[in-house]
């Protein structure tokens, strides 16, 4: 593809995507060809300064001017880049222009989207779009979902490929929230109706896998010995990304089962964190309730790096087929922003760089990188094991 840049940042200017610019400061390959865009054409300045106190060249690095309110701009940005990578958000706010102009150019794109009903309106606007061109569409490249999709991807790896397997997973972290992600979780639980319409629209178009059985096992709050541990269901995207993988790839089996989860030490942890979610579900329903919410966070703050050090996740993923039980543990630091950002990061230079099966459309992370993302994220300190 001759396109003036591999990679194009788009919303470098937020929290997160100012710590991707720093992570593609230190460790894209030299050569890479990649840009800053941004609707501030001086906050993006301030941005290229921050990276060139990493590496000097930096301070020639390209800075584009587009803005999603602004279609055209968004699509010079589709037009120069092979990949896109955007954290402009809340997703279901600004993030179609940036998949339609992808979908039609035929560039790839990848973002940190955790938000359901903007991925299913995109499979419905944009999939066919995308086939047609050539577009790799991959959302939720940040702890949404990467660690679910391609630690049950690494779970699976560990079996037989013709035994059915149930893999449930659990999720621990410690870690603080940034302003944009919270406003886009509220956005999300204000649009509850839309959310179900959006599901059942896509599912009006989806093929289904043939021949092979694949469902999300029912799941209900639960004590789990082995963990030592509360688990709750956590309704987030992550195991509707690990279905679609598996729906994608023979290589789950002719029967899969996944289970998802939010684990933690304490039964009171356990009842404060359904009733915080709770609360804020509730709250999120009433236009002055949810601006009076909204303004407990403003957008483009985040943890500091002291914060950030101290964070950590790990994922637990419990596995079990044709006779085998297999326990992987998938681990790293800071999930919200450090290691997110690592994750979005290695995903565009996987899609820009590495030899890839051949896939177009609205893909997941496991489908359209699989074994490749997987040595990158170990080799960028992400912890993947099994016993
Ligand atoms: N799921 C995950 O794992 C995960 C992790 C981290 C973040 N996220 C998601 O990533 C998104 C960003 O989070 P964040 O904390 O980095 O948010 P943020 O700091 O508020 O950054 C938002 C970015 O979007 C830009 N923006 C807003 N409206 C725009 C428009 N009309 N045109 C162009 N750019 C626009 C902002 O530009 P200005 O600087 O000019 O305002 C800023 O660069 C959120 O949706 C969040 O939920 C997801």
């Amino acid at each position: 593809m001759a396109r003036e840049y591999d990679i194009v940042l788009f919303g470098a200017t937020g929290f997160t995507g100012t710590l991707t610019a720093e992570y593609l400061a230190r460790h894209a390959p030299a050569g890479t060809r990649w840009a800053l865009a941004g609707r501030n054409r001086d906050k993006l300045a301030a941005v290229r300064d921050r990276l060139a106190a990493i590496d000097p060249a930096l301070t020639k690095l390209p800075l584009l001017t587009a803005d999603a309110t602004d279609p055209a701009s968004v699509r010079a940005v589709a037009s120069a880049a092979r990949v896109v990578i955007t954290t402009v958000g809340p997703y279901i706010a600004h993030g179609e222009p940036v998949v339609a102009a992808c979908a039609e150019a035929g560039t790839d794109y990848v973002d940190l989207t955790g938000e359901p009903e903007f991925v299913d309106r995109a499979y419905v606007r944009h999939h066919a779009r995308a086939v047609e061109t050539g577009a790799r569409l991959v959302h939720s490249c940040g702890f949404d979902s990467i660690p679910y999709d391609l630690g049950v991807y690494y779970t699976v790896r560990q079996f037989p490929d013709d035994v059915p397997i149930a893999v449930e997973g659990f999720m621990q972290a410690s870690a603080t929230v940034s302003g944009g992600t919270f406003h886009s979780a509220v956005t999300a639980f204000s649009r509850l109706r839309s959310l179900a319409q959006a599901a059942r629209d896509r599912r009006r178009l989806e093929a289904r896998p043939v021949g092979r059985q694949v469902r999300g096992t029912a799941v209900r709050p639960k004590r789990v010995a082995v963990l030592d541990a509360w688990a709750l269901p956590a309704p987030t995207i992550d195991p509707q990304v690990v279905l679609r993988s598996a729906r994608a790839l023979d290589r789950y089996g002719p029967r899969f089962s996944y289970g998802h989860y939010v684990a933690v030490k304490r039964l009171r942890t356990a009842l404060g964190l359904a009733g915080g979610v709770g609360a804020m579900i509730a709250l999120a329903q009433l236009r002055p309730t949810r601006e009076w919410l909204l303004a407990r966070k403003p957008a483009g703050d985040g943890p500091t790096p002291e914060q950030r050090a101290r964070s950590w996740f790990k994922v637990t993923f419990l596995a079990e087929g044709g006779g085998k039980r297999v326990r992987t543990e998938i681990t790293g630091g800071d999930p919200g922003y450090d290691e997110t950002a690592k994750m979005l990061a290695e995903s565009a230079l996987c899609l820009a760089f590495d030899d890839l099966p051949p896939t177009a459309g609205q893909v997941t992370p496991a489908t359209a990188m699989g074994d490749a993302l997987l040595d990158r994220l170990v080799a960028a300190g992400i912890g993947f094991t099994s016993r």
